[in-house]
């Protein structure tokens, strides 16, 4: 009972999450999205998000103090994402954490988006190893991060690499997008090309090459895999013949999950690491957690990936990252914490 009871704000993005944990033991994670609502954009439009998060706020609150059978009163911090992400979702998430802060009396922890989608794990699997090595694959990022303190504090979460184009779950929305599968098209590639083979096609592994591993090692690169989809698909529908949708998913899916986790291991391999965190919304790929756990295991390295509905964005990931900052003595932010859409790790 003396473990810190911490409420989590997420705002990022397009889904309002309020999460809340007793150290680490999840109690509530409520979470409204407005995906659908940009579903017929083909992807986040910002204002749309902004607007829905000011209007899921409230009741978000209430029903993961309703789920967790406790009342605000009872919360002994709060954690919010202060970035990076859309500027003016972040604020709303921003602003509601400080105005819950300021009338309860409680300290405000401002969060990091991708180091929460790390700690996240610690709910699902228990205390996070440090060090550990991060591969982070979401709509917005792919990064490996080298973690020996998740809280950041004195440069504890190192980017290794990340994406130089497009994010690797971007590279998923815009093939979806190409197959006529709809927004999101993550969990759509990896259904669909469960049907498929894998070897159908051999679409390029991007930044895997002798002089590009020179200089990028643990960097991704996923837009010309992108153009290389849209082109092979371009060159069947010309020549008549129907589009095997099933195979092309399958064969891009294999494409960025061969890259994804062969840099992976190869970053945890050269820093000595023994124990691979997957996070973010791509980490709920099926291909990806096989592919990981064969590998891994090959090399005698520990797989951790969260269930799915904890890769997603969610109000947990935060509250399980602002736990940790108050269990470990971290200083809270001040009052006039800001939105950072550009925040780095
Ligand atoms: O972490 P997240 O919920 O939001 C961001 O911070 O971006 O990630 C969303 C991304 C989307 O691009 C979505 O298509 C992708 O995660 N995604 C998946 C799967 N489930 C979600 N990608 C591949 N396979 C999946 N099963
Ligand atoms: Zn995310």
């Amino acid at each position: 009972r003396d473990e810190p009871l911490v409420l989590g704000i997420e705002t990022s993005c397009d889904e309002t999450g309020v999460g809340i944990v007793r150290g680490h033991t999840l109690l509530a994670d409520a979470v409204a999205s407005s995906v659908e609502e940009h579903a017929r954009f083909g992807g986040v439009v910002p204002e749309v998000a902004s607007r829905a998060h000011l209007e899921a706020m409230v009741p978000t609150i209430q029903r993961a103090c309703d789920t967790a059978g406790v009342s605000l009163t009872d919360v002994d911090a709060i954690a919010v994402t202060h970035g990076p992400g859309l500027a003016g979702a972040l604020l709303v998430g921003v602003a509601s954490a400080k105005a819950l802060a300021l009338s309860l009396g409680k300290p405000i922890y401002g969060v990091n988006h991708l180091a929460a989608h790390v700690a996240v794990d610690q709910l699902e699997h228990g205390p996070l190893p440090e060090p550990c090595l991060a591969l982070l694959v979401s709509g917005g990022h792919s990064s490996l991060l080298k973690v020996t303190d998740i809280t950041g504090y004195d440069g504890g979460v190192d980017p290794l690499g990340a994406t130089i184009d497009d994010a690797a779950g971007e590279a998923f929305d815009k093939v979806a997008r190409l197959l006529g599968l709809p927004f999101p098209g993550g969990p759509h590639i990896d259904r669909v090309a469960r049907e498929g083979d894998q070897v159908a096609i051999d679409f390029p592994r991007g930044l895997t090459g002798r002089r590009d591993l020179e200089r990028h090692r643990f960097d991704f690169s996923f837009s010309g895999l992108k153009t290389a989809v849209a082109r092979w698909v371009e060159a069947r529908e010309r020549s008549g013949e129907p589009v095997p949708v099933a195979d092309v998913a399958a064969s891009f899916q294999e494409a960025v999950c061969d890259v994804l986790v062969r840099k992976a291991l190869d970053a945890a391999s050269s820093e000595g690491i023994e124990d691979l965190m997957i996070g973010g919304g791509v980490a709920a790929n099926s291909r990806l957690r096989a592919l990981a756990e064969e590998r891994a295991a090959q090399l005698g390295i520990r797989v951790r990936v969260p269930r799915p509905g904890l890769c997603t964005d969610n109000g947990a990931m935060v509250a399980a990252l602002g736990a940790t900052m108050v269990e470990r003595g971290r200083t809270p932010s001040p009052l006039d914490l800001p939105a950072d859409s550009s925040l780095p790790v």
